[in-house]
């Protein structure tokens, strides 16, 4: 372990570089803090290089001392920021008592070498530069957190995940640019004696949740709107905890993006189910003077205790700001046949086993060919809820329960009730190499309900 002093003096020298109060205090009803960025070594058209590292780090929340995992020592982590095209290099250091690696959620990157290679191991005290380059198309909401088999939820839950943006020229379009954007990543988090509450047996079967919902860590925060939109770029960060989004106003909300994409135009939603690892970004339209309040509410995963309705952030509108239109047309969503499907699967999600097994990283559980497009078909036979996520390649729900789906949306979670069967097309394009499918409860995936995918040339 670092002694108090180390963890201290690498906290102080990112004080200095940063000019952050850390400890830092994490009350109720503060604004809603901006997710700092990581430090930028170099921007150039094309290039991005920054500096990260994993590292403890002390803070209070609700007065309650205590020590977190950390990104740059930011709760949440430090963002990355980027456009599409550009090359990230990423100095990462592990500072951390143990090895941990990171994994670049939904970005579609190749999953080997120095990209989104979730096989790599870096111990304490080492450093890996990571690189890979950004495809154009690829502007959206993403995030990092660790990926190391069997640490995962113990790590995520800790603390280490921040959020990761690309932009693009859509961005640009100007009703989005108009809009005031925040980055909003929400993650729950207890404390027990100053440390992140240790898992418990029955954790691992329902999912470590509890404790206050931390908005950019901060609790219940307000936001004052600088314009009459808000684009909110939602994360969820949570080991297991789902948000059921909505506005108490009972005014919709417009989605524009699942996860890494924009869809083809706004869609109005009473609430919004978002699982673990899922983003969406979402439009809110404020009226003059009136305060709004984006709430969670109840949703029944099948575990014994569920959460109950909860404000997330106050939202209090301009004065001055002028209404301003939701966009109509956003993008065009390529369309996917699925005649063109080359190979249909049968994914079985129970719990900690996918297709009957546990998870094991040298056995190669599914090989599509480079170029396919494949027809998978996730059922949970399991009791209890599953965010079943793919690594690197995203894809496209056809149908749910056998009804087809309405809105085409590029997505890499898809939530399964138990019992539910989904239709997914996934097609296998640009990189060859190994990675995973899992369900995206960290605890589940982390006891094994985890796959190997190996995609051949
Ligand atoms: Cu955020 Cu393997 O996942
Ligand atoms: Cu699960």
């Amino acid at each position: 372990m670092l002694d108090r002093r180390g963890v201290l003096r690498l906290g102080g020298g990112l004080i200095a570089a940063s000019g952050l109060p850390w400890p830092r205090a994490i009350a109720s009803g503060a604004l809603l803090p901006d997710v700092p960025p990581a430090r930028v070594l170099k921007r150039e058209p094309g290039l991005v290089e920054v500096e990260l590292d994993a590292q403890v780090q002390d803070a209070s929340i609700r007065g309650e001392a205590g020590r977190l995992w950390t990104y740059g020592g930011s709760f949440p982590g430090r963002a990355l920021e980027a456009r599409e095209g550009d090359t990230v290099r990423l100095h990462f250091a592990n500072r951390l008592p143990e090895a941990t690696n990171l994994h670049f959620h939904g970005l579609h990157i190749p999953p080997t070498g120095t990209a989104d290679n979730i096989w790599l191991h870096i111990p304490p005290d080492e450093r890996f530069t990571y690189e890979f380059t950004i495809p154009k198309g690829e502007a959206g909401t993403y995030w990092y957190h660790p990926h190391l088999h069997g640490a995962i939820a113990r790590q995520l839950w800790a603390g280490l995940a921040g959020p990761l943006i690309v932009r693009g020229p859509e961005d640009e379009r100007p009703e989005l640019a108009a809009a005031d954007e925040r980055v909003v990543m929400l993650k729950d988090l207890a404390l027990e004696d100053g440390l992140p509450a240790p898992h418990r047996p029955l954790d691992w079967m329902q999912g470590k949740q509890g404790g206050p919902v931390l908005v950019n860590g901060a609790i219940r925060p307000r936001l004052r709107a600088r314009a009459s939109m808000l684009r909110l770029r939602l994360i969820n960060a949570c080991n297991a905890k789902y948000f059921r989004l909505a506005l108490d106003s009972g005014q919709p909300l417009h989605l524009i993006a699942t996860d890494g994409h924009l869809i083809e135009e706004p869609m109005a939603l009473d609430d919004l189910l978002l699982v673990p690892g899922e983003r969406a970004d979402v439009l809110v339209p404020l009226e003059h003077g009136r305060p709004l309040r984006l709430v969670d509410l109840p949703y029944d995963r099948r575990i014994p205790r569920y959460a109950r309705r909860e404000t997330l952030i106050e939202i209090l509108p301009s004065a001055e700001a002028k209404p301003l239109p939701l966009p109509d047309r956003l993008v065009e969503v390529r369309r996917l046949d699925p005649q063109a499907a080359t190979c249909h699967r049968l994914v079985t999600m129970a719990m900690f086993l996918i297709n009957g097994q546990p998870f094991n990283p040298d056995r190669i559980d599914t090989t599509p060919r480079l170029d396919d497009l494949e027809l998978w078909e996730v059922a949970n036979v399991g009791t209890m809820d599953h965010p079943f996520h793919i690594h690197t390649w995203y894809f496209q729900v056809l149908s749910r329960n056998g009804r087809p789906e309405t809105t085409r949306a590029w997505r890499d979670m898809v939530n399964l009730r138990p019992g539910d069967r989904v239709e997914l097309l996934v097609p296998f394009g640009s990189y060859s190499g190994k990675s995973v499918y899992h369900c995206h409860v960290a605890e589940h995936g982390d006891k094994g309900m985890m796959a190997t995918l190996e995609v051949v040339t």
